[in-house]
């Protein structure tokens, strides 16, 4: 079955009567639950036993939980999963493996950019979105003058980075690791 396909059954939604709903999840296909409470990240964590994403602080504040939805970045906490009907995600499950590395997840290694480890999903599947964004050309708070391409900068970096908290507080060898893959890819 095709994302976004009908799957053909009738379901329950929250005591009524529909038809279910399906999301690509790292090129899967997966129908959506039922009950319209559950969070993107309850349903890939607790549903899906993907655990790469996590749960810090379950308000939108940490970052730990970030996923692309259809390319773009988001916290996975702060939206239901039945808003995502034909949507395609990518958790850091898709961006790579121990035995196929993406060049950020190598260059997280390298530079030792976590020590606990626990938000580096979040960091490494923004960093993703964010190296993007500054390819596109979108400006943030830290572009001097927003008509003008982003320069990549450190400086730029932190500042789009700044809603992924590291509480081990591995923000220098973070950025080290985004620039060397963002340098590499501009070159
Ligand atoms: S767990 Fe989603 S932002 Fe913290
Ligand atoms: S490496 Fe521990 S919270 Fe970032």
């Amino acid at each position: 079955m095709a994302t976004g396909e009908r799957c053909g059954a009738l379901v329950h939604w929250g005591g009524r009567r529909g038809p279910c709903m399906t999301i690509e999840i790292n090129g899967e296909s997966h129908e959506l639950p039922r009950d319209p409470r559950v969070t993107l990240l309850d349903f890939v964590r607790e549903h899906l036993k993907m655990t790469g994403a996590k749960k810090g602080c379950d308000h939108g504040q940490c970052g730990a939980c970030t996923m692309l939805v259809n390319g773009q970045r988001i916290n996975s906490c702060l939206t239901l999963a039945v808003m995502h009907d034909g949507d395609s995600v990518t958790t850091i499950e898709g961006i790579g493996s121990p035995a196929a590395m993406a060049p950020l997840q190598e260059a997280f290694v390298k530079h030792d950019g976590y020590q606990c480890g626990y938000c580096t999903p979040g960091q490494i599947c923004s960093a993703t979105a964010m190296l993007q964004e500054i390819a596109a050309g979108w400006p943030s708070d830290a572009t001097a003058d927003p008509t003008d391409t982003p320069k990549l900068t450190r400086e730029e970096v932190q500042e789009r980075m700044s809603g992924n908290l590291c509480r081990c507080g591995a923000y220098a060898n973070i950025v080290d690791a985004i620039m060397e893959v963002a340098e590499g890819e501009a070159a």
